[in-house]
C-alpha cells in the first residue's frame, strides 16, 4: 500500500475506535443510576470555548500540513523533464517533433490539434495502449511519461475525425 493508503487506513481506524468509545460512553450514561457532576453554567461555557479553540487548531494544523501536497501545484514544467516531444494532430496524420526519443527518461509530450477534435493513443511495441488523451483545437494537452523500453511505439487517433481517420497512425521511435 502507498503512504496515502496507510494514512487513510490508520486515520479511519482511529476515528472508528474513537467513535465506538464515544458511543459506549453515551450508552452507559443513559443507564439509570449514572451520576453526573452538574457543572455551573460558567464552567460549561468556558469548556465550550476551549473546545472551539481545539477544533480550529486541529483543522488549521491538518490544512497546513497537507495543503502543499495537493497535485494541482506540482511542477511538470519542461525544465524538469530531460526530453520532450511536440505532437500535432491534423486531418489526417500526426506530426512528431522529434520523432525519436530515448527510453528510460521522463518525457514531456505536448499534444495539439490544429483543425478538429482528435484523441491520441500511444501504444508500446507490444501493442498495449499506454496513454490516451483527447486533443481539442486550442488546448495544449501535456503528458509526462517514461518509455521504459526501446522499440517502435505507435501513435494513433482514437476519435473519429473524418473519412481518413483510420490513417492517423504514426511511428514514435524509442531508442535504448
Ligand atoms: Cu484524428 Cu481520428
Amino acid at each position: 500500500m502507498t503512504d496515502t493508503a496507510w494514512g487513510i487506513t490508520i486515520g479511519y481506524s482511529a476515528v472508528t475506535i474513537i467513535g465506538v468509545a464515544v458511543a459506549l460512553i453515551v450508552m452507559r450514561s443513559t443507564r439509570v443510576g449514572f451520576r453526573v457532576n452538574v457543572a455551573s453554567r460558567e464552567t460549561l461555557e468556558k469548556r465550550e470555548g476551549y473546545w472551539g479553540v481545539a477544533v480550529v487548531t486541529f483543522l488549521v494544523a491538518v490544512i497546513g500540513g497537507t495543503i502543499f501536497q495537493i497535485p494541482y501545484w506540482s511542477d511538470n514544467s519542461s525544465a524538469k523533464t530531460p526530453q520532450s516531444i511536440a505532437i500535432t494532430g491534423r486531418q489526417f496524420a500526426w506530426t512528431l517533433d522529434p520523432p525519436r526519443v530515448k527510453a528510460g527518461l521522463e518525457t514531456r509530450i505536448e499534444v495539439r490539434a490544429v483543425d478538429v477534435n482528435h484523441a491520441i493513443g500511444i501504444y508500446d511495441p507490444g501493442g498495449t495502449l499506454i496513454k490516451q488523451v483527447n486533443v481539442l483545437p486550442g488546448v495544449v494537452q501535456t503528458i509526462v511519461l517514461t518509455f521504459d523500453r526501446a522499440g517502435v511505439y505507435k501513435v494513433r487517433c482514437l476519435e473519429f475525425c473524418g473519412v481518413d481517420h483510420h490513417l492517423m497512425e504514426n511511428d514514435l521511435e524509442v531508442t535504448g
